[in-house]
């Protein structure tokens, strides 16, 4: 009993001290976080789009991994942002980021369900036909917030 208690102290200290961490993380390594996000999901996407256009040979296995991979990098995308990582560090990230949280959260949310919904078709894929539509709505989720939310 008193080891459980213990335990379970132990335990939520731990975790509190990780948060404190996390929400002190410094501006330049939030920055450096959120570029190696979007260069692991960029890497990944590669070979997605080599097989959908017939660059590589559609292997239903390899797609699967690659999205999965996009889509892990798209659900933690949102860490990426945290509060006062608008500068400190060389960044493309409009101000706009934080300044229309709300029209930010509408591209991230359409990121992480597009991405998903990838993962889900490849799932079943016999073919590259099958993906085909999907990946392309999914690197049209990239370009909507490209578009709005990083600066050319
Ligand atoms: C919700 C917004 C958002 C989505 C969705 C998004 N990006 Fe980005 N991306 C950004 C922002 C903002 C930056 C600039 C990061 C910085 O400079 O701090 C960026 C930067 C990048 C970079 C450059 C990284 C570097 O090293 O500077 C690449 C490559 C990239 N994105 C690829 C992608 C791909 C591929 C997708 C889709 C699979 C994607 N992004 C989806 C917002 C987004």
């Amino acid at each position: 009993m008193k080891h459980a208690l213990m335990a379970a102290l132990i335990g939520t200290s731990t975790l509190l001290a990780s948060g404190t961490a996390f929400a002190q993380a410094k501006p330049e390594d939030v920055i450096k976080y959120r570029k190696s996000v979007y260069t692991v999901a960029a890497w990944h996407m590669r070979p997605l789009g080599a097989m959908v256009k017939g660059q590589m040979p559609f292997d239903q296995a390899v797609f699967l991994k690659n999205a999965e991979t996009v889509a892990n990098m798209a659900s933690v995308a949102p860490e990426a942002f945290a509060a006062g990582s608008d500068k400190g560090a060389e960044t493309r990230a409009k101000p706009e980021i934080w300044s229309d949280a709300a029209g930010f959260k509408k591209v991230m949310d359409n990121f992480q369900a597009e991405s998903a919904k990838l993962v889900q078709v490849a799932k079943t894929a016999k073919d590259v036909d099958a993906v085909r539509g999907q990946f392309a709505s999914l690197g049209k989720a990239c370009a909507a917030c490209h578009d709005n939310y990083r600066t050319k």
